[in-house]
């Protein structure tokens, strides 16, 4: 944890913005009212949407495939989450722990966010830093002082931070997640390395605790939570011939989720084909015992950076 000075936002890029690049930069309004940014650099397309700080695209040059997966039936409404992407789970994960008409993941999905900065840095990314507003509802589910900033660095890699600042006079504890929907060619034909010998919660098992023993691979639905971690984590896909390495910071969990046929069925925003064998959730998270205890004034910072090469 870092303690912050007066400054509403911990620039702690080695890339300092120099300007906006007016021409990889697009802001457009869709018929809801709901605001994206598209942005096109000579390394990446992308494209965010301003409620939930939700990266919805991220394609790198070099890949022929988007690495992030999106529903094609996801609803972009005020106050519904996208599905797909990478919805922010904030301040808590899954279930709120004492008062379940809140809803899933916490609130920040589904707020908006306002624009903080946009710039290209030094080495041709675009850098997008964006802060949750205060809305009613955030305030009706958490009256603690605070400041959250999501900072979006955009390029042949995708490196993304969310910082916390406790701005109350008492300590707070809070959960979250980069909920990662990733697009992979086949879940079947998905291996998932860096968990081996870690300690899980099975969600399907009614949290039923055990350890992992070897790599992961999917022929069911499945939803673990991985607690006390912090390694890195690789997903090998044989049909897209690529691996996407995620490192991390400021996380001890990590949670893979895949829904398989049945239950994505079930859920009205994922398409009734078979699309859920395109998607695999590898989220970079604190949750369970993992949750962050942040003293007053000071920042907690999770981070994730992707990188995709050829298999
Ligand atoms: C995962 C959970 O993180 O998110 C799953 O482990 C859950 O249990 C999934 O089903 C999707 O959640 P939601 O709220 O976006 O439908």
């Amino acid at each position: 944890m870092k303690r912050t000075q007066t400054a509403e936002v911990n620039f702690d890029s080695k890339y300092p913005s120099t300007h906006v690049a007016e021409d990889d930069v697009r802001f457009i309004k869709d018929e809801n009212g709901l605001d994206y940014i598209e942005i096109e650099n000579r390394f990446a397309t992308a494209k965010l949407a301003l409620q939930g700080g939700h990266v919805m695209l991220w394609q790198p040059k070099h890949t022929s495939e988007p690495v992030l997966w999106l529903s094609k039936q996801s609803r972009f409404e005020p106050g519904r989450s996208i599905r797909g992407g990478i919805p922010l789970c904030w301040p808590w994960f899954g279930a709120h722990p004492t008062d379940s008409s809140l809803c899933m993941h916490g609130f920040a999905r589904v707020t908006p966010f306002t624009v903080i900065d946009v710039g290209q840095m030094n080495n041709g990314y675009t850098r997008v830093i964006l802060q949750m507003t205060k809305t009613e509802n955030a305030q009706r589910q958490l009256s603690y002082p605070y400041t959250l900033v999501l900072t979006i660095e955009i390029g042949s890699t995708l490196s993304i931070k969310l910082a916390t600042t406790n701005r109350a006079s008492q300590p707070f504890f809070m959960g979250e997640a980069f909920h990662t929907y990733f697009n992979v060619g086949d879940i079947e034909a998905v291996t998932i390395t860096g968990l081996e010998q870690t300690e899980y919660a099975d969600k399907l098992l009614d949290y039923f605790r055990g350890t992992e023993e070897k790599e992961l691979t999917f022929h069911n639905e499945f939803d673990r939570v991985y607690v006390s971690t912090k390694s890195d984590v690789v997903i090998h896909d044989e049909k897209y011939k690529r691996k996407i390495t995620l490192s991390k910071r400021g996380s001890n969990t990590t949670v893979v989720w895949t829904p398989w046929e049945k239950k994505a069925h079930q859920m009205a925003d994922m398409p009734k084909d078979d699309s859920w064998r395109h998607m695999v959730c590898v989220e970079t998270a604190n949750a369970m015992e993992n949750l962050v205890m942040i003293n007053p004034g000071y920042t907690h910072v999770l981070a994730v950076e992707y990188v995709v090469d050829e298999l």
